[in-house]
């Protein structure tokens, strides 16, 4: 039986991603995340909710989307100023190809943006998980739980920088889901069994 699962899970973890369980994701971020919050249970219910809304658990998840609307009137030209100390090699960094109506793409279990976490060959942004974006759409979902970590950490701490702040809000609020926000971890746990 365990076997059979195995082999499955190799099969289908080549090509097509891995659909997780809900309890499955619940104990990886319980090992994974370090939340420094109150009420942690319930934001963890939280973070499950909206992988369930957005990518349905399946680690392979791709979505395009336009960048969403600045929340505050500044309509101005986006001046390329790129986020200083985040990138080493800022040859590389090319802010006349950034224009304004932006396609964000959205990547894996999480819907991480690569304007805010990754890099990939159509962004170089702020890359604030410094990692691929591929990697984010495998089935190893250590690397996307320490990305989620450091986005925690992120919007936990002041961010000197504006524009990486602004950023990483618009991601958040593109991602965020109304449905998640009252999320209580004894409810929406409720059939995981607590080893
Ligand atoms: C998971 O998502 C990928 C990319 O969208 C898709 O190709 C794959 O069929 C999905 N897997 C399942 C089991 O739905
Ligand atoms: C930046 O982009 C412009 C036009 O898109 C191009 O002409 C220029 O060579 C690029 N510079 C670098 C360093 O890639
Ligand atoms: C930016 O917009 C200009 C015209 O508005 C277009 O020619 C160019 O291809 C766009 N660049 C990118 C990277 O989308
Ligand atoms: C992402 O950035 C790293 C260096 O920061 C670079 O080596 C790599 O080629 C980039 N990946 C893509 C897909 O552009
Ligand atoms: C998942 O990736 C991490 C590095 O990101 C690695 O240390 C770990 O061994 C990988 N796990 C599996 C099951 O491949």
């Amino acid at each position: 039986m365990l076997a059979v699962v195995v082999v499955l899970f190799l099969a289908v973890g080549v090509s097509d991603g891995v659909i997780l369980s809900k309890c499955e994701l619940k104990q990886q971020l319980e090992r994974g995340l370090a939340l420094q919050i109150p009420n942690s249970a319930d934001v963890l219910a939280q973070i499950v909710c909206h992988v369930q809304l957005t990518s349905g658990f399946n680690t392979s998840t791709i979505k395009m989307i336009a960048e969403p609307e600045e929340p505050r009137g500044g309509r101005g030209p986006r001046r390329g100023r790129s986020p200083r100390g985040k990138n080493k090699d800022d040859s590389s960094s090319n802010e006349s190809n950034e224009n304004k109506s932006e396609v964000w793409t959205l990547y894996g279990l999480f819907q991480l943006s690569d304007h805010v976490v990754c890099n990939s060959t159509q962004s170089r942004a702020l890359n604030l998980c410094r990692m691929t974006c591929d990697k984010l759409i495998d089935d190893n979902t250590s690397d996307d739980i320490a990305c989620v970590q450091a986005l925690v950490n992120a919007v936990t701490a002041p961010i000197p920088d504006r524009k990486a702040a602004r950023h990483i809000h618009e991601m958040i609020s593109l991602i965020h889901q109304p449905e998640c926000m009252a999320m209580k971890a004894s409810s929406y746990f409720a059939d995981c069994q607590t080893p």
